[in-house]
């Protein structure tokens, strides 16, 4: 058995590549416009993917942050408002929020990522891994990770055309979500693991999610030590 199973206000950041210092009081914090070309084949991308659990202490740029959370949710097709990951009936149920360290150009955080301003909302300042490990029966991972990653679902966005099989698939797209970000890792040298063993009200906490966002994946990244 793995030891981790057997361990079982307001303020946006937009997208026009520079941090938007016109609205300081609160808004919306701009992020740099995500890469759309790179030197790492989907083929040796998926060679090399792996779960990372030990990262460096160098924090992540904002461009990486960017392009991180632009492979998780962000818009690929601005006509249609269509993402980089598939959604049942492009419903679009999942949330992204980032527990940000270290990062010159944002305030340590959580922040929420907006998909249409391509741009960061924060949410709760300050340092916040420390509860986040406590929430994940102490995975060492998530208080060693600059950056962590976390996916919400609301399923009644998807239920209201779905029904039952909301459930089923708000949490497929969690998946497709995150092997996002893992080959996008790999791409920009940064590692990471996807976490599902945690106790959902201690996330939400620690987040102030809203209730009806359902926590399912936390995901540290950072660079392989
Ligand atoms: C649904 C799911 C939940 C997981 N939860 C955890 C977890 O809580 N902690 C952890 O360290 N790894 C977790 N993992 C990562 C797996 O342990 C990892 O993918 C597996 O050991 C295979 O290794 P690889 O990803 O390097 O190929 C999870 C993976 C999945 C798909």
């Amino acid at each position: 058995m793995r030891g981790w199973i057997a361990g079982a206000m307001m303020m946006v950041v937009p997208v026009t590549g520079q941090p938007d210092t016109s609205n300081p009081s609160g808004g919306l914090k701009s992020l740099p416009e995500p890469a759309e070309t790179g030197d790492v084949s989907v083929e040796a991308a998926l060679w090399q993917r792996r779960s990372v659990r030990s990262y460096s202490d160098e924090p992540l740029t904002l461009q990486e942050i960017a392009q991180l959370l632009w492979s998780a949710q962000g818009i690929s097709d601005r006509e249609q408002g269509l993402r980089t990951s598939p959604s049942a009936g492009a419903t679009y149920p999942l949330e992204v929020d980032v527990l940000v360290t270290g990062v010159p150009e944002l305030d340590d955080g959580i922040y929420r990522y907006l998909p249409e301003e391509h741009g960061l909302e924060l949410r709760v300042p300050g340092d916040r891994r420390g509860a986040l490990q406590d929430a994940a029966f102490g995975q060492t991972a998530i208080g060693n990770a600059p950056v962590v990653m976390v996916m919400s679902g609301v399923t009644q966005r998807t239920a209201r055309r779905y029904g039952a099989r909301a459930e089923r698939y708000v949490h497929m797209e969690a998946g497709h979500a995150a092997q996002n970000v893992y080959l996008q890792g790999v791409a920009l040298d940064i590692g990471g693991v996807v976490i599902g063993a945690f106790r959902d009200d201690r996330v939400s906490a620690a987040l102030r999610l809203d209730r009806s966002e359902e926590p399912l994946y936390l995901m540290p990244l950072g660079r392989p030590r």
